[in-house]
């Protein structure tokens, strides 16, 4: 069984105001976001439904891009999604909000790994301050494929986990 990187995820960057002093991050539950900051998009008016809400299948697919964007870097290659843990979405998240997804490494098998993926949604409340929420989280698995699609064993990579 593989350690995890002893190393912590960097923290996301703070965005910083004009005149360079960092913004304020309000989030009211006191968690913060666990793993590497892999991927921050904007929610557009065109990932809505017709009643103005952002797609919960919108919200899957920047989870599912982040995590095989982190599977390929760790496995050096090609991967497919292979499953889902069960999931939930805690909160809504708006038109404007920026949506960051942070991944973290929770287990790699011989061909495939787990991928913790957190989606913090950050919304403006006012010029300068941010409101950041958990919207979701959950566990998925990718499998590192070859050219013929066949599993493949994940090589190592001491940037993401040694093997014992
Ligand atoms: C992923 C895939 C290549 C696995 O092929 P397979 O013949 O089942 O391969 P194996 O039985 O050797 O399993 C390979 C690994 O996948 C895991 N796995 C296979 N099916 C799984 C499932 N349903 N749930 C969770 N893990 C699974 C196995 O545990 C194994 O992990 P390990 O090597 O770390 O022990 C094949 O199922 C596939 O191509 N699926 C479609 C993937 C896809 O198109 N995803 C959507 C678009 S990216």
């Amino acid at each position: 069984m593989p350690e995890r990187n002893p190393n912590p995820a960097a923290p996301a960057r703070a965005a910083a105001t004009p005149r360079g002093e960092p913004m304020s991050e309000l989030d009211r539950t006191g968690r913060q976001p666990k793993g590497h900051l892999v991927l921050r998009t904007l929610a557009m008016p065109r990932d809505t439904n017709p009643s103005g809400d952002i797609f919960g299948g919108w919200i899957l697919a920047q989870m599912d891009v982040a995590g095989g964007l982190m599977a390929s870097e760790i496995s050096k290659g090609r991967t497919v999604t292979v499953s889902v843990e069960k999931m939930s979405f805690d909160k809504p998240v708006r038109v404007g909000d920026t949506i960051c997804v942070h991944a973290e490494l929770l287990r790699v098998g011989s061909s495939s790994m787990d991928i913790k993926l957190e989606v913090w949604a950050r919304q403006l409340v006012d010029a300068y301050e941010a409101e950041r929420q958990l919207v979701t989280e959950g566990v998925f698995r990718y499998v590192a494929v070859d050219e013929n699609r066949r599993p493949r064993r994940v090589p190592d990579n001491p940037l993401f986990f040694t093997r014992d």
